[in-house]
């Protein structure tokens, strides 16, 4: 075989783009960096975290991304000899690590059986494209998470919104067009309020349809041992699918589908992320069990997590914020992109740092400053953000937030 060696590159790729791309780029560019103050993105601040700095944006809730024996259990597969498949799962044979673990999910969450995936995004993508066609209805809550919306977009199925947390407007649609997919979050990722599972499954039951609920934030920090929410509702039997992102209290780069063993049989052969995408590494894997072992296991986690949520949710509320948090995801909504810019300054010169959401992952004018809550925090370390957040009110135009005239008039 001849080897060619290539012409020397004296400058760097550097293309130009036709017209239709260009403009593209340049309408990011008039919308997202050039309205702001430092010429970046709003998800960018200008304030690099020093130290002492207080972190409120990682979604590992139970504190364990660096826990030792989650990080031996991958190094002892990393350390171990011999080159590992790279390939897609679906040449994976019962046996295999990642097998082990599916089996593990599935018992930990009540169910028959469950599907390891790429990611959360692979999973509710990879779902909805094999349960759904342009013949199914689907039912799906305005906030639910846009790897779902994702899904049904790739489904050809046509979406029908309900009002956020509304049970009698999902009835009503169902009653308009007939059975169908209901889709939603149980905790959500925006401002943290839950889901009125009871109420949903019940209509997802009476009226026949397939309920698919995403526990990304609430497997491994709610229920008894973590098992999420939809196990502690008593909802396990009455509940097609759980899915579930494994970068929030799993602290991996996982999702995971929970299901029954018929579903699962079919499902390696169907998805396309599951056919077209190559599976996790085995030290993942191995640190995934690792992980659900301490998810299991400590309680204590959970009950810390929890007290130290109420503990900063009652606090911001005292203070006048508008908080519809239920859970350990606790949400500022500023509103105005440029009322959160000056929120997300004024917490950052303080040294607080929590993740800005806006469009397209809030609507346009519901822009807000996520903090995500976990159990490795001290009361002080809250207590020093809240003290922060009552400094901050005036100099923010808190009082004139429409989130908090909201409140005012309820
Ligand atoms: C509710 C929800 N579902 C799915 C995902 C996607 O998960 P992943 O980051 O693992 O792709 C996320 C992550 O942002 C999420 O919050």
């Amino acid at each position: 075989m001849t080897v060619h060696s290539p012409p020397e590159v004296t400058e760097k790729n550097n293309l130009d783009f036709p017209e239709f791309l260009e403009k593209k780029l340049q309408a990011c560019d008039d919308e997202l960096f050039k309205p702001r103050k430092n010429g970046k993105p709003l998800v960018i601040g200008s304030v690099t975290p020093g130290a002492g700095a207080i972190m409120l944006q990682s979604n590992d809730y139970l504190n364990i991304a660096s826990h030792p024996f989650i990080r031996e259990a991958q190094l002892k597969v990393l350390q171990k000899a011999g080159n590992e498949p790279v390939m897609s799962a679906v040449f994976l044979h019962e046996g295999s690590d990642k097998y082990f673990f599916e089996q593990e999910m599935a018992e930990f969450a009540g169910f028959e059986s469950s599907i390891l995936c790429q990611s959360g995004w692979a999973a509710n993508v990879g779902l909805i494209q094999v349960i759904a066609d342009q013949s199914t209805p689907i039912y799906i809550d305005f906030f639910t998470h846009m790897s779902l919306w994702e899904g049904v977009k790739i489904s050809g199925a046509t979406p029908y919104a309900f009002r956020h947390n509304d049970p009698v407007h999902l009835e009503r649609l169902i009653n308009e067009r007939g059975q169908g997919i209901i889709l939603l979050d149980s905790l959500y990722s925006t401002n943290g309020d839950i889901a009125p599972l009871v109420d949903i499954i019940d209509i997802a039951n009476r009226y026949d349809c397939i309920s698919v609920v995403d526990e990304s934030h609430s497997l491994g920090t709610h229920g008894l041992h973590g098992a999420g929410l939809v196990a502690s509702l008593g909802l396990t039997d009455k509940v097609h699918f759980i899915t579930a992102s494994l970068a929030k209290a799993f602290a991996g780069r996982a999702g995971i589908i929970i299901c029954s063993n018929k579903f699962a049989r079919y499902y390696p052969y169907m998805a396309f992320p599951a056919i077209f995408s190559s599976a996790l590494l085995s030290y993942e894997i191995a640190g995934l069990r690792a992980t659900l072992e301490v998810i299991k296991k400590d309680d204590f986690r959970r009950i810390k997590l929890e007290e130290n949520a109420e503990f900063f949710r009652d606090g911001l509320r005292r203070l006048g914020y508008n908080i519809s948090s239920q859970s350990q995801v606790v949400a500022l909504e500023g509103g105005l992109e440029s009322d959160t810019e000056l929120l997300r300054d004024a917490l950052e010169e303080r040294g607080v740092f929590g993740s800005v959401f806006m469009s397209p992952a809030t609507p346009k004018t519901r822009s807000l400053m996520r903090f995500s809550v976990h159990s490795g925090l001290e009361k002080s370390e809250l207590q020093k953000v809240l003290d922060v957040c009552a400094v901050i009110r005036d100099e923010i135009g808190m009082w004139n937030w429409k989130s908090t005239r909201r409140k005012k008039s309820e």
